[in-house]
C-alpha cells in the first residue's frame, strides 16, 4: 500500500501522479486518516469511473475497513445519498434555480462588490491569501445569496479559522458551525425577495416537485462552504500561475475559457467524492471487491499527457477542454455556470485594480488537505 498524501503532495502532486499513471494507473493507497482506498489516476479510467453506475456515492454500499470519507451528516449529504430518481429531480430543480436569467446577473453585483473590497486593501506588499482570497468569498457569496449580516460574519469567521495557517481545523470539526450558518441563512431566506437566489430556491421548494428543507440545506452546504474553499483556492492559485505567465490575465473573458483551464491546470478539487463498489467488478484492469472505496483522482486525469498535450502548461486555447475538474455525469458540479462567471469577474477586477500584481515567492506553503489544494499563504507585490 502506498503512502503519498503529505505536504509535499499538496504543493507539487504532479511527479507522484505521473508515476502512478505510468505504473498501471490504479493503486491501493493509505489515506491520511489511515484506511486504504483505490486511487485511480489515468484520464480514461477516471472518466469511466465518474460514469460507472457500479460505483456509488452512497455510503450504504461501503463495506469492510476501506476509507469512508468525511461523512457529511444527513440532510447535508442529500446529493450523495438520494436514490437516482430523486437525485436527478433535485439536480434539475437546482440547476434551473441557479441558471442566470441574464448574462449580467452574477457578473454585475460580483464586480461591484469585488471593487469595493479591493479598495480597502491599501498595502503595496501583503499576503494575498489573508487579505484577499479568504475574505473576498464571504463578501461575494454574502451578496449574491443575500445573507444577513450575522451569517456573513459567521461565514468569514469560519473561513478565517479553516483556511488560514493559524487555525486550519478539518472540515468535520466545524460541522456545528456550518449547520448553524445554514440554519440562520434559511431563516433569513424566508423573508428574502423572490428575485434573489435564495428566494428562488425557496420558491422552488414550495413547489410539489421542488426542494424540501433538507435538500436546501444540502445545497447551501455546497454554496456556502465547498464553493468558499474552492473559490479561495482557485483565485490564489490563479495569481501564482499568472505571476509566471503574465499574459494570461489579459485573456480572461466571458466565455470562461481561462477559468476552465485554471480548473484543469490547478485542479483545486483533487479527488471526486469517494465511490463505493456496489458489486465485485473489473475496473481499469484490476479486481475491485464490493464495498471497497474508489477515489477518482481528478487532478491526475487533468494532467494525463495521453489526453492533454503539455498538461503542465496552462493554455486556454486548448479545445475542446475536456477536463474533469468539475466532475462529469450524474454527479457533475451543478455550480458550473456560477463558477465560470464569478471566478472570471473576481479575477478581472483583481487585475484591473492591480495590473502589476505578482507573487514574490515561487515556492509557497500549500494547505495539505487531501481532497482540495490551494496556497496557504501567498506573498505578493502590487507595483
Ligand atoms: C471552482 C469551484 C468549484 C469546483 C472546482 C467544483 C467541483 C466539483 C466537482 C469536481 C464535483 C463532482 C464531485 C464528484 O463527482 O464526486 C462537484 C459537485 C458538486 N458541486 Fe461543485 N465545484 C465548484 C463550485 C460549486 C458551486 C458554486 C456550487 C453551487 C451550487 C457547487 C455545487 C455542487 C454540487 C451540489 C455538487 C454535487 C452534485 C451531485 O452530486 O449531484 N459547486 N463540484
Amino acid at each position: 500500500m502506498l503512502t503519498i498524501f503529505d505536504e509535499e503532495f499538496a504543493r507539487e502532486p504532479w511527479p507522484v501522479l505521473a508515476q502512478l499513471r505510468a505504473d498501471g494507473g490504479m493503486h491501493r493507497v493509505a489515506t491520511p486518516d489511515g484506511p486504504p482506498a483505490w486511487l485511480v489516476t489515468r484520464f480514461d479510467q477516471v472518466r469511466g469511473g465518474l460514469l460507472d453506475e457500479r460505483l456509488s456515492t452512497n455510503l450504504r454500499f461501503a463495506q469492510g475497513d476501506d476509507y469512508r470519507g468525511f461523512a457529511v451528516p444527513a440532510p447535508l449529504d442529500v446529493f450523495q445519498s438520494s436514490d437516482a430518481e430523486d437525485h436527478a429531480r433535485l439536480r434539475r430543480t437546482v440547476v434551473a434555480a441557479l441558471r442566470p436569467r441574464r448574462a449580467e446577473e452574477w457578473a454585475e453585483p460580483a464586480g461591484d462588490l469585488v471593487r469595493r473590497c479591493l479598495a480597502a486593501v491599501p498595502a503595496d506588499e501583503f499576503d494575498f491569501v489573508e487579505r484577499v482570497a479568504v475574505p473576498l468569498p464571504a463578501a461575494v457569496l454574502g451578496d449574491l445569496l443575500g445573507l444577513a449580516d450575522a451569517e456573513r460574519e459567521a461565514l468569514l469567521g469560519w473561513a478565517n479559522s479553516t483556511l488560514r495557517p493559524d487555525g486550519a481545523p478539518r472540515a468535520r470539526d466545524t460541522l456545528t458551525t456550518m449547520a448553524g450558518i445554514i440554519a440562520g441563512t434559511l431563516e433569513h431566506a424566508r423573508g428574502a425577495g423572490a428575485d434573489t437566489v435564495l428566494g428562488r430556491l425557496l420558491a422552488a421548494g414550495r413547489d410539489d416537485a421542488g426542494l424540501d428543507s433538507g435538500q436546501l440545506s444540502g445545497l447551501l452546504f455546497y454554496l456556502l462552504f465547498v464553493w468558499y474553499e474552492v473559490l479561495a483556492d482557485l483565485v490564489s492559485g490563479a495569481v501564482l500561475t499568472f505571476s509566471q505567465r503574465p499574459t494570461l490575465a489579459a485573456e480572461l473573458g466571458p466565455d470562461g475559457a481561462v477559468v476552465d483551464e485554471l480548473v484543469r491546470h490547478q485542479s483545486p478539487q483533487v479527488l471526486a467524492g469517494p465511490r463505493f463498489a456496489v458489486t465485485d467488478l473489473d475496473f481499469g484492469g484490476y479486481r475491485v471487491r464490493a464495498g471497497e472505496t474508489v477515489l477518482l483522482c481528478l487532478a491526475a486525469a487533468n494532467h494525463d499527457p495521453e489526453r492533454f498535450a503539455r498538461p503542465e502548461e496552462p493554455d486556454p486555447r486548448r479545445g475542446p477542454n475536456s477536463h474533469l475538474g468539475l466532475g462529469l455525469g450524474a454527479h457533475a458540479c451543478v455550480g458550473t455556470a456560477l463558477v465560470r462567471t464569478v471566478t472570471t469577474v473576481v479575477l478581472q477586477q483583481i487585475y484591473a485594480r492591480w495590473p502589476g500584481l505578482r507573487a514574490t515567492a515561487t515556492t509557497v506553503p500549500w494547505r495539505s488537505g487531501f481532497r482540495h489544494r490551494g496556497p496557504l499563504t501567498l506573498p505578493v507585490k502590487v507595483s
